[in-house]
């Protein structure tokens, strides 16, 4: 697990765009593709508007996924993928089949079962995913993704992506769609983005014993295959 802390949330957006964009080249100088599994939520927002408008990224060659989805319309406000795509605008060369999208309009049990069933179409019957990157928001319950703090979802070990009925003491209070605890895991790299003092109680404990910390926080229940990065600002890191 590595750790990088910057001044702020501009800060934060600076640096996840260029993570981002360093996993990409290197991804398509070796695999001809780069596959990237976006977080929801605010945090990301700024780094996914840096990415958009420009030539940050190679997109013709750019998969791009999202790791949870609230079940509403695409062009409701709360719509995790319909505020990534807003932020990112309409990003020039990406073909348009290199977005699948979960349809958050179905219920919770068919989106999820559609979601998966074209993540494994993409991955050609692959045991797990294999993505390049996954980015992962944190909540001050210390879920991620939608893998809130109690669920059985937690215990998945053959799901690639779940239904979640929705949860009661986080907005929106909307049932969603998630990628399960090892179809995250099975990631070349997994990078936290995690910004703002409500988000550092649990930042301080998973960092300090994620072990003990997996007991309450799903978050720290994420290990990447390969490397688990987290990027904060100072108010989540604190001194
Ligand atoms: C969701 C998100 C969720 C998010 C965290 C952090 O659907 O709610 O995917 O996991 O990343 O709640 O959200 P903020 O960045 O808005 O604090």
């Amino acid at each position: 697990m590595s750790l990088q802390v910057v001044a702020d949330t501009v800060a934060l957006a600076r640096a996840a765009a260029a993570e981002i964009a360093g996993r990409a080249a290197q991804a398509v100088a070796q695999r001809g593709r780069f596959t990237v599994v976006l977080a929801g939520g605010s945090t990301p927002l700024q780094a996914y508007g840096l990415l958009g408008g420009g030539n940050m990224l190679p997109w013709e060659h750019c998969h791009i996924f999202m790791g949870d989805e609230r079940c509403v319309p695409f062009d409701h406000p709360a719509s995790n993928w319909g505020q990534a795509l807003a932020a990112l605008g309409p990003p020039a060369g990406l073909p348009k089949d290199n977005l699948p999208r979960i349809i958050g309009k179905l219920s919770p049990q068919e989106a999820a079962s559609d979601y998966e069933w074209r993540l494994k179409g993409f991955f050609h019957g692959a045991p797990w995913p294999f993505w390049d990157l996954v980015l992962l928001g944190l909540g001050s319950d210390g879920h991620t993704a939608s893998l809130f703090p109690g669920r059985p979802v937690l215990e998945e070990r053959e799901r690639w992506v779940a239904p979640v009925a929705a949860p009661a003491h986080m907005e929106p209070h909307l049932p969603r769609v998630t990628l399960t605890l090892p179809a995250i895991n099975s990631a070349a790299c997994v990078l936290f983005l995690a910004a703002g003092q409500s988000k550092r109680p649990v930042v301080l404990r998973i960092l300090d014993d994620p072990q003990a910390a997996a007991r309450d926080y799903p978050a720290a229940r994420v290990r990447a295959a390969g490397e688990t990065l987290w990027l904060l600002d100072q108010a989540a890191a604190g001194d």
